[in-house]
């Protein structure tokens, strides 16, 4: 007899990189901000103590008004939820439920748990032997789901091409998602596709560019048919996702465009001089519109380097998975802390 229910017991739950208490630890394994989020962020939680006996606005209106002009849309086309992880759970609800998903093999681990919570079956398309996306090999599929820049590889496929995957998931009624998690750290976004079809659906988060990894705010961008199905999802689930204090951190977050080009700024001049470091000592660095660089630091498994690493107090990721073995993901930390990393993996060559 089992009390749990047969899907609970078939599922593989996502796993996440650790949060450890290691005093001095430069924490570079989840891709956070080594930064602090704007002081703005501070000045707007004064005082919202007495608030909070009251529910949040469900629509998160002045947040979604904040997002849109940031990004040049209209509110409506905006949708919230807790975390992009949230959003994109809503999103595989919406759009792909009952239909086979077609995603990269190597992708944010999150969309095969997902895809098995909510019965989607996948297709997984082998990147290619550079770790880019394969498109003509995509197009056997749709939906489609990509991460881009695509995690944990760092690397980014040109708008070009993610429109061809657009216009193919089109032609089979079909939404094509574009997770934009590391959007603020690279060269292109897909926004303009949002004028050009209508079944792109853009998600984000302010865990990354904007430092509220601790907040847990996510959000969409898309036409407004797909956000009117996003929150039918969200009504049958959680009205309240975002919670008052997320809703007004986030917004001033966002409002404070200057403070965020500053910071994103110092990250991808820390990543490129890390990379441009790493690679005079010979290590293979894929190239990263992100924060945070995907390295192959050892022939067949760099676990091992891990954990050398980890003994140093410098805490990065590794994947079991057989293509990623090889390979370290390393969050952009302060140009100090990737000193460190490089002084380091210098050592170990
Ligand atoms: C590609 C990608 N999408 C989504 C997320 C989730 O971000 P959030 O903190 O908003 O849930 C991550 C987090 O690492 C990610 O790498």
């Amino acid at each position: 007899m089992a009390y749990e229910s047969a899907l609970a017991l078939s599922l593989t739950p996502y796993t996440a990189g650790e949060q450890p208490k290691i005093p001095n630890l430069i924490k570079l394994n989840t891709n956070e901000n080594p930064y602090p989020p704007s002081p703005r962020v501070a000045e707007a939680l004064t005082g919202l103590a007495d608030s909070l006996r009251l529910y949040p606005d469900m629509e998160a209106t002045a947040l979604r008004e904040a997002i849109a002009e940031v990004n040049g849309v209209c509110p409506e086309q905006v949708f919230c939820g807790n975390g992009s992880d949230e959003v994109l759970a809503f999103a595989f609800v919406a759009f792909f439920a009952g239909k086979t998903l077609a995603v990269p093999d190597i992708t944010y681990s999150f969309y095969p748990v997902y895809a098995k919570l909510f019965g989607i079956a996948l297709r997984e398309i082998p990147l290619k032997a550079d770790y880019t996306v394969d498109v003509p090999a995509m197009q056997a599929g749709c939906p489609i789901a990509l991460a881009n820049p695509n995690a944990p590889t760092g690397v980014r496929l040109p708008l070009d091409e993610v429109r061809v995957l657009a216009a193919h998931a089109r032609a089979h009624d079909a939404v094509m998602l574009v997770d934009e998690a590391y959007a603020a750290f690279a060269e292109e976004t897909a926004l303009p596709l949002l004028e050009e079809t209508d079944n792109v659906l853009i998600v984000r988060t302010f865990s990354k560019s904007h430092s509220l990894a601790g907040m847990r705010v996510g959000y969409a961008i898309g036409p407004e048919r797909l956000i009117s199905a996003l929150r039918r999802v969200r009504d049958s689930f959680n009205s309240y996702p975002v919670d008052r204090l997320a809703q007004a951190a986030a917004r001033a977050a966002i409002l404070d465009t200057a403070y965020t080009d500053s910071a994103v700024r110092r990250v991808k001049e820390a990543r490129d001089w890390t990379a441009d470091a790493l690679r005079a000592m010979g290590y293979p660095v894929l190239p990263s519109e992100t924060n945070f660089l995907f390295v192959r630091a050892d022939e067949t498994d760099a676990a091992p380097v891990q954990q050398a690493l980890r003994a140093k107090g410098i805490l990065v990721r590794h994947f079991s998975a057989a293509r990623l073995k090889p390979w370290l993901r390393i969050t952009i930390g302060t140009a100090e802390q990737m000193r460190r990393v490089v002084e380091e993996m210098g050592r170990m060559r």
